[in-house]
C-alpha cells in the first residue's frame, strides 16, 4: 500500500511527507461516483474489445455496484482509508471482492484518462446543478420584480441620482444577467461534453476500444480527438470557472446594492430577520451577513479561475501532476457559487421594501432634469441648449432649495423662455417613467410586458 497502484518499481517505501504532499484522496474523494461509473463503462468497453469476458463484466460490475452504494450510504467512506487516491480506492476494493479480476481493470487504462474523465462527468454534473439552480434564482427575482411593480425608485450612474426606474426594472436586470450566465455556463458544458477515456496515458490505448460507444456509455456527447490533448487539457474546467465567476461577479454586485440600500443611510429595504446576524457588541445592530458573504464569496471563485490557469500555464503537454491541482479550486468555486446563487431567493421572498421612501428618493436629486431638457425640445430647442439651460434652472432651483417641479413659472421662464404652463406634467414622476417606454425602457408598461414575458419563460405562469 506504501506505494499504492505502481509497486514494482520501487525498492524503497514512500516518504511521509511525499505521501503528504502527493496523495488526493481527502479531496478527490468527491469522484467516487465519476470513478465508479467511469470504470463501469471501461469495464464493458473491455469486454467489447474481448478482453474480458461476459461473466467477469458481470462479477465487475455487481462489484462496482456494491462500491457505488458504499458510496450513496456515506460519500465519504473512502476517506482516511490510506489510499493514494479515489482511483486507489476504487481498485483496492475490486480486488478485495473479485480478486485478480480487479486487477485486470485497468487494462488498455491510465489514470490520466480515468481522472479526466471523471472530472468532467463531475463538472458537467455542477454545471447542471447550477443552471437549475440559476433558475430558482430567477424566479425569485421575478416574483420580487411582480411584487414591486408599482415602486419607483432612483435610478443610479456614479451611485449619484440619475433618472427614477421602477424597481422591478432593476430586479430584471439581473434575472437578464443571470441568464446570460446560465448561457455561458451551458455554453462551457458543450466542450465539458467530451469523453478522454480510451486515450490511454497519452498515446491512445492499444485495445480495440470503441470510443463512440463508450463515450455514449457514458452520456458524452462524442470522444476527444487527440489524446495528448484529452489526458493534458484542463481548460474546460477553466471555461467552467469563468462562467462561474462572472455568474459570482453578477451575484456580489446585486449583494453590494442591498447592503447599501439596507443601510440607515439609504433604507429602501429592510432584510429578513433570517438572513442577517447581530453584533456581539453593538446591540441595535442587524448585519447583512448574508449578502457580505455573497459578494465576499466571489473572491473565491475568481481565485480559482487565476489558480488554476496559474497552475496550467507553464505545463508541457501532456499529463503532469501539477494538474491534481485543479480539483480544489473547482470543488470550492461550484460549492461557493451554489451557496451565493441558493440565497438568493432567501434574501429576495423575505425583502420588505419601503416603497414611500423609494419613492421619494426617487423625486429627489433633480432627476426628471433630463425630462426639462426633453420638454424644451419638444418646443423646439436643440438638445445642447436644452441641456444648458436645464442645467442652469437646476442651480437656481438648488440656490432656492426647491425641486424643479415646484419653481415658480418666472424662474423657469427667465431662463428658457420656451417653458410653457405644461411643463409641470412633463415633471412629475409618473410622467418621467411612462415616456420610457421603448423596448427595454423603464416604463410600467415596457416593464410589465417584459416582466410577463420571463414569468413565461421561467415557466411561473
Ligand atoms: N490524483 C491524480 C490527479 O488528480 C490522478 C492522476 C494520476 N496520474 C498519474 N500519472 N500519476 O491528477
Amino acid at each position: 500500500m506504501a506505494r499504492g497502484l505502481a509497486q514494482g518499481r520501487f525498492e524503497k517505501d514512500a516518504d511521509p511527507l511525499f505521501r503528504e504532499i502527493n496523495d488526493s484522496l481527502a479531496f478527490d474523494v468527491r469522484l467516487a461516483t465519476q470513478d465508479i461509473a467511469g470504470s463501469a463503462a471501461w469495464a464493458r468497453a473491455i469486454h467489447r474489445a474481448g478482453v474480458i469476458d461476459a461473466g467477469e463484466l458481470a462479477r465487475l460490475e455487481s462489484a462496482l455496484g456494491d462500491l457505488a452504494g458504499i458510496i450513496a450510504r456515506d460519500p465519504s467512506a473512502p476517506g482516511g482509508t490510506g489510499h493514494e487516491d479515489i482511483h486507489s480506492w476504487v481498485e483496492a476494493e475490486l480486488v478485495a471482492r473479485v480478486g485478480a479480476l480487479g486487477k485486470k481493470l485497468h487494462t488498455g487504462r491510465s489514470r490520466n484518462d480515468q481522472v479526466a474523465t471523471d472530472l468532467r462527468l463531475w463538472c458537467r454534473g455542477a454545471i447542471d446543478v447550477r443552471l437549475g439552480e440559476v433558475r430558482v434564482a430567477q424566479r425569485s427575482l421575478v416574483s420580487l420584480a411582480r411584487r414591486e411593480l408599482a415602486t419607483a425608485m432612483p435610478g443610479y450612474t456614479h451611485l449619484q441620482r440619475g433618472q427614477p426606474v421602477l424597481l422591478s426594472h432593476w430586479a430584471l436586470a439581473y434575472v437578464e444577467m443571470l441568464e446570460r450566465d446560465a448561457e455561458r455556463l451551458a455554453d462551457a458544458r458543450r466542450r465539458v461534453n467530451r469523453c478522454p477515456l480510451g486515450s490511454g496515458a497519452l498515446a491512445g490505448t492499444a485495445y480495440a476500444i470503441d470510443r463512440e460507444a463508450l463515450a455514449k456509455d457514458l452520456g458524452f456527447d462524442a470522444p476527444t480527438a487527440n489524446s495528448l490533448d484529452a489526458v493534458g487539457d484542463r481548460d474546460f474546467v477553466l471555461e467552467t470557472l469563468a462562467a462561474a465567476g462572472t455568474t459570482a461577479v453578477h451575484l456580489s454586485r446585486f449583494a453590494e446594492e442591498l447592503v447599501l440600500w439596507c443601510s440607515s443611510e439609504f433604507a429602501f429595504v429592510a432584510l429578513d430577520d433570517s438572513v442577517t446576524s447581530g453584533s456581539s457588541l453593538m446591540p441595535q445592530k442587524k448585519n447583512p451577513d448574508a449578502l457580505e458573504l455573497v459578494r465576499g464569496k466571489c473572491g473565491r471563485v475568481l481565485g480559482s479561475w487565476v489558480s488554476l490557469a496559474t497552475t496550467l500555464k507553464g505545463l508541457p503537454l501532456a499529463y503532469n501532476k501539477d494538474m491534481q491541482e485543479d480539483k480544489e479550486p473547482l470543488f470550492d468555486a461550484m460549492g461557493s457559487l451554489s451557496l451565493c446563487l441558493r440565497i438568493v431567493p432567501r434574501v429576495c421572498e423575505g425583502l420588505r421594501v419601503d416603497r414611500a421612501r423609494c419613492r421619494e428618493a426617487a423625486l429627489g436629486g433633480y432627476s426628471n432634469a433630463t425630462e426639462l431638457a426633453d420638454y424644451l425640445v419638444s418646443k423646439g430647442v436643440p438638445f445642447r441648449d436644452a441641456h444648458d439651460a436645464t442645467g442652469r434652472i437646476v442651480r437656481r432651483a438648488i440656490e432656492l432649495g426647491r425641486r424643479l417641479e415646484e419653481m415658480p413659472i418666472d424662474e423657469l421662464r427667465a431662463v428658457a423662455p420656451a417653458i410653457g404652463e405644461d411643463v409641470g406634467g412633463w415633471l412629475t414622476l409618473d410622467s418621467v417613467l411612462s415616456r420610457r417606454e421603448v423596448l427595454g425602457g423603464t416604463a410600467p408598461r415596457a416593464v410589465a410586458s417584459s416582466l410577463a414575458a420571463w414569468e413565461r419563460r421561467l415557466g411561473m405562469v
